[in-house]
């Protein structure tokens, strides 16, 4: 069946590793995120957002979900599974997913009062406490959009409310705000330098914050949202073939690496997906006027998705071989 995270937390914060958490959202998403971490036998994190339960329907997401599982070992290798709620913003959400065989939630009450998100947060633990759920916190806030609520300015976590928070709420997980934030567009070409080569060079993430994080709450399993790296070679073919995307900057991978080295041990990755699967559907149609059949462009999306998915792991989050 399914996994859950303490164990995998554990074990990845020992290694100096991160355990990689995908979106999904459809069939090609999912099997390109299982087909890549069985190949590079890497444990894996499928995340389910409020929004991709809209648009797929709860019951075929999580019972892709559970099938996951089996899919993997007729793959050839079997592979720890974690079906994950990301950006739960209820009780009644998480509970939802609790009772319907979610391994793990999130309850983001990041943008609530730090009261408000102790009390919410603590309520969520405690019902998936009693069902042998894990529970992800957030702490601190995000800049970028996550579903509706957009903010307009990050406030990174502040480590003198760590402590009190994790052992007030009793989370298994917290996610942290040093600098990262959702989307494909992290950071304006204003907010970057230009390196030797004229590559903009985003500025880099708190990694002071995150020490002082880590001497509060040693060894305690650190999340990390709005990790994409945005990679500059499927925003070009988006754009080479009729799309339009303006300064879309992401993370570079330097800065994961580095990250998963800590107590980092859960890194989300969304729109890095998202962009590779357009860039391949773009360059289909492009170059395939006559081309009506869906398997023809989402069969070459998932190829493309696999290759990004496989170099997260094995080169970025250092999960390869850790299944
Ligand atoms: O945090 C946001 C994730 O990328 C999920 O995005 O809410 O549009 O599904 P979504
Ligand atoms: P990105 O938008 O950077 O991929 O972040 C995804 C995320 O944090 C999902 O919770
Ligand atoms: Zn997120």
């Amino acid at each position: 069946g399914l996994s859950s995270t303490p164990e995998l937390f554990k074990k990845a914060v020992a290694g100096g590793y991160a355990i990689p958490a995908y979106n999904f959202n459809n069939l090609e998403q999912m099997q390109a995120i299982i087909q890549a971490c069985v190949e590079t036998k890497s444990p894996v994190i499928l995340q389910v957002s409020a929004g991709a339960r809209k648009y797929a329907n709860a019951t075929l997401l999580r019972n892709m979900a559970k099938g996951a599982v089996e899919y993997a070992k007729e793959l050839g290798y079997e592979i720890p599974v974690v079906l994950h709620l990301d950006h739960g913003d209820t009780f009644e959400l998480c509970k939802d997913c609790i009772d319907n065989g979610f391994s793990s939630v999130m309850i983001d009450g990041s943008h609530h009062s730090y009261e408000e998100n102790v009390a919410l947060t603590s309520k969520v633990v405690e019902y998936a406490h009693a069902h042998g759920v894990a529970v992800e916190g957030e702490l601190g806030v995000l800049a970028g959009v996550e579903d509706d609520v957009v903010a307009e300015e990050s406030t990174y976590t502040r480590p003198e409310e760590v402590e009190d928070f994790v052992k007030r709420t009793g989370v298994d997980s917290l996610a942290i705000s040093i600098g990262t934030s959702h989307g494909a567009h992290k950071f304006t070409p204003e907010q970057c330098t230009k390196n030797e080569d004229g590559v903009l060079v985003p500025p880099p993430l708190k990694f002071d914050i995150l020490e002082e994080i880590e001497k509060r709450i040693p060894g305690f399993p650190i999340v990390l949202h709005g990790s994409s790296s945005v990679p500059q070679e499927h925003v070009a073919t988006i754009n080479e073939f009729g799309g339009a995307l303006k300064a879309a900057i992401g993370i570079p991978e330097d800065q994961l690496r580095q990250a998963a080295k800590s107590a980092v041990c859960k890194i989300n990755i969304d729109s890095d997906g998202r962009l590779a699967m357009t860039a391949a559907v773009r360059k289909v149609m492009a170059e395939n006027p006559g081309e009506f059949d869906p398997r023809k462009y989402l069969g070459p999306a998932r190829d493309i998705l696999k290759d990004l998915y496989m170099q997260k792991n094995i080169n970025v989050l250092g999960s390869a071989e850790k299944a």
